[in-house]
């Protein structure tokens, strides 16, 4: 079967990592051109200095490049509460020694998915100011991008606001450049990731395991959803993971074909990804699918089948 050519832009974040880890099982899959970081759950610099300090413990890497320290136009805001001072928490990571490949993830995204045999799939799991930029400042790179599969938004209710999701509550500018760029997308939001979500067992299930990955993920995992126990969830969502695992394993998900649009005010409203969700709508050309459902059960035996196979491959 023949690789999907992917670029991964991320903000790590512990969700952020669970999906680099899945991509990274699966390279006989994915041909992981490079992975972007843009500041979101922390600043750049720390979510950069995050990918590489994963690199780094691993012993594996892609190229990586650095994007975007603040939304197009509005202030940076962080998840600190839920990531962590680091914006990774959790675990005891050694100096990075990965070096970036780029401090301009725009150049490189552009470079990579023009000199790229086919097409390209973006797998955004941040804020989308660097794949915004991306377009606006390179259109002609549209025609060589099949889908972009992110992790965002939410047709029903937000994390940050009743209506808005973080990833695009931060950058509402980039993500309507996104979402009206006419390229295919699957969108992640959280009606489906936190369905796709994680048990008290099987973190410690994780934690209790000798391997270099799985034990590295139970003590990640553990960090990464006290915010969340403290908040009376019960299980965990592993939003992030959704964006690749739908390129991997789309029959384990239920989709709705619905035109996206993104507000850009300055309201309550701000950030909301505004779905006609009526059953008679029908559109000339539904811009977005998104994911409303997953078998929860074979998400996460997936999942942890990817990590077990990485405490083979970063012996
Ligand atoms: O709302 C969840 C999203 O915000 C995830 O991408 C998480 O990593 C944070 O960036
Ligand atoms: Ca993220």
């Amino acid at each position: 079967m023949e690789k999907r050519n992917i670029i991964i832009d991320c903000d790590p974040g512990h969700d952020d990592v669970m999906a680099v880890l899945l991509a990274l099982a699966n390279q006989d899959r994915l041909n992981i051109l490079g992975v972007t970081t843009v500041a979101g759950n922390q600043t750049l610099e720390k979510v950069t200095n995050n990918i590489r300090k994963l690199y780094t413990y691993l012993g594996i890497s892609t190229p990586i490049a650095s994007g975007a320290a603040k939304p197009i136009i509005r202030e940076l805001i962080t998840a600190g509460e839920v990531h962590g001072k680091s914006g990774l928490d959790g675990w005891d990571f050694p100096e990075p020694s990965i070096e970036l490949d780029s401090t301009n993830a725009i150049t490189f995204m552009y470079e990579k998915i023009i000199e790229a045999e086919g097409k390209v799939t973006l797998v955004p799991m941040g804020p989308l100011t660097n794949i915004g930029l991306l377009i606006a400042t390179f259109p002609e790179v549209k025609e060589k991008i099949d889908l972009i599969s992110l992790m965002g938004g939410s047709i029903y209710a937000g994390n940050v606001t009743p209506y808005a999701e973080f990833n695009i509550y931060v950058d509402p500018e980039a993500a309507k450049i996104v979402f009206d760029s006419g390229i295919p997308i699957v969108m992640s939001g959280l009606e489906v990731t936190h369905k796709a979500a994680i048990t008290e067992e099987e973190i410690e299930f994780l934690k209790q395991t000798d391997g270099k990955v799985t034990k590295m993920c139970g003590e990640l995992l553990y960090s990464y959803t006290r915010y969340h126990h403290s908040e009376g969830y019960t299980s965990y969502p592993l939003h992030d993971v959704c964006s690749v695992m739908y390129l991997l394993h789309p029959d384990i998900f239920e989709y709705k074909d619905l035109q996206v649009e993104i507000d850009t005010s300055n309201g309550i409203h701000r950030g909301r990804t505004a779905a006609d969700n009526r059953q008679w709508a029908k559109y000339e050309r539904p811009n977005t699918r998104v994911l409303i459902d997953v078998n929860r059960e074979k998400f996460i035996d997936i999942l942890f089948k990817a990590f077990a196979k990485l405490n083979e491959m970063c012996k």
